[in-house]
């Protein structure tokens, strides 16, 4: 396609459709409960369906799935130290619960073909430090090298949590991301793959676990735990039924959603699939249209890229991202670049030695892909990244 047309490619375009408004605004009619209540445990049993785990936890972003994970884990009194290993390339709240709770972070250095943990690195951290837990993102949607992290972590009895936030719907092997973990935390911010405004899920198989997150997520109380497990704790610490609408067995956040978000959840769940779909039919697009280069990141045999944005990384990169402009297309830094190269992180730990995280903080940036996007819209942005690279 030809240069000079003012074409506007955004980054990003928004999940939540008119017809889902209208149909909102049909239901708001009704004068519906709000709060969270049974249309929040509907979605959480239809995620959990189509995600294939046991259980899921609704809070009100990623972000908070993530405190709420670190925190369960914590208190579940599975760690055998205060070591955990985090990915270089990652995101503020993957790493900020470790060092809100009073953990140690290690942090891991980016691998080149799958921008997730650098299974060396790994192996070196494991062997040096024995963490007890590892955290890891499966970044805009390339699925880590489970094979190599889950056997490291089950030789050496590790906790595995999954940041899944950029990566609903990718798969390793046929298994869906998020399902290797203990828990796994997911983002539905606008601009992830579904949205509910704010939002985010945890799941997990364990049942533990879920009554843990559940009482976490609200005040540390046992009102969303299930009729038996009320029960053992009311009869534990000797708490009647009027008291134990105010008993709290875990000093717990907020960090409840609303049924009104849980109704559009309801929504964009129905159209996962051909949205997983659409994004790995851009990446594949992108990956064919887009000139070979030193860093092209691609789908692995065995695994399925729910791509959240299509990544270049390029000591070019001021002349490409100048040129999208022009063009009008958006892009971004290849998020984070190194979690090590922010000032919440060096004030603290000091400098890091990770050699392909700084190429990433130096050298990447994304490029849209969403849901919306058209073959000419692909073909559009892969012709000026083209004329550069
Ligand atoms: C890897 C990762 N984790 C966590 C988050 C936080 O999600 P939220 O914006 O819903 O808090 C994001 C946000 O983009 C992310 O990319």
């Amino acid at each position: 396609m030809a240069f000079g047309i003012p074409v506007k490619v955004p980054l990003v375009k928004d999940t939540i459709s008119q017809e889902e408004l209208l149909a909102l605004s049909d239901w708001l009619r009704t004068f519906p409960r709000l709060t969270k209540g049974e249309l929040t445990v509907e979605f959480e049993e239809k995620w959990s369906t189509w995600q294939g785990s046991k259980y899921s936890v609704f809070v009100n972003s990623g972000s908070s799935a993530n405190l709420l994970m670190f925190y369960a884990l914590l208190l579940s009194g599975r760690l055998k130290n205060k070591k955990v290993i985090v990915p270089a390339v990652s995101w503020v709240t993957t790493v900020a619960p470790a060092i809100q709770f009073g953990l140690e972070p290690i942090v891991c250095d980016c691998d080149p073909e799958t921008l997730g943990l650098d299974t060396d690195h790994l192996s070196k951290l494991v062997e040096e430090h024995d963490p007890a837990a590892i955290i890891l993102v499966h970044v805009l949607g390339f699925p880590n090298k489970m094979d190599e992290i889950t056997a490291i972590c089950n030789e050496r009895e590790i906790v595995l949590l999954e940041d899944s936030c950029e990566s609903l719907g990718s798969e390793y092997r046929a298994i869906k991301t998020g399902n290797f973990g203990l828990m796994s935390s997911f983002s539905l911010y606008f601009g992830h793959h579904l949205s509910t405004i704010e939002g985010g899920m945890i799941c997990t198989d364990d049942a533990d676990i879920k009554d843990l997150l559940v009482s976490l997520r609200s005040h540390g109380w046992d009102r969303d735990l299930p009729n038996a497990k009320q029960k053992e704790l009311r009869a534990k610490y000797g708490i009647d039924d009027f008291r134990a609408f105010y008993t709290f067995y875990h000093p717990g956040f907020n960090v409840r959603s609303t049924d009104l978000q849980a109704f559009l959840g309801l929504g964009q769940l129905q159209k996962a699939d051909s949205v997983v779909e659409s994004r790995n039919r851009n990446f594949l697009h992108y990956d064919a249209a887009i000139n070979d280069h030193q860093y092209k990141v691609r789908q692995r045999e065995g695994t399925l890229v729910s791509n959240f944005c299509y990544p270049l990384i390029t000591d070019r990169r001021d002349e490409v991202v100048n040129a999208l402009t022009e063009a009008g297309v958006d892009s971004r830094p290849l998020v984070c670049g190194s979690i090590a190269r922010h000032p919440f992180w060096y004030e603290r730990y000091g400098h890091a030695d990770l050699p392909f995280a700084d190429i990433v903080h130096d050298n990447g940036m994304y490029i849209p892909n969403n849901h919306e996007m058209t073959d000419a819209e692909v073909e559009y942005v892969a012709d000026v990244v083209n004329s550069v690279l």
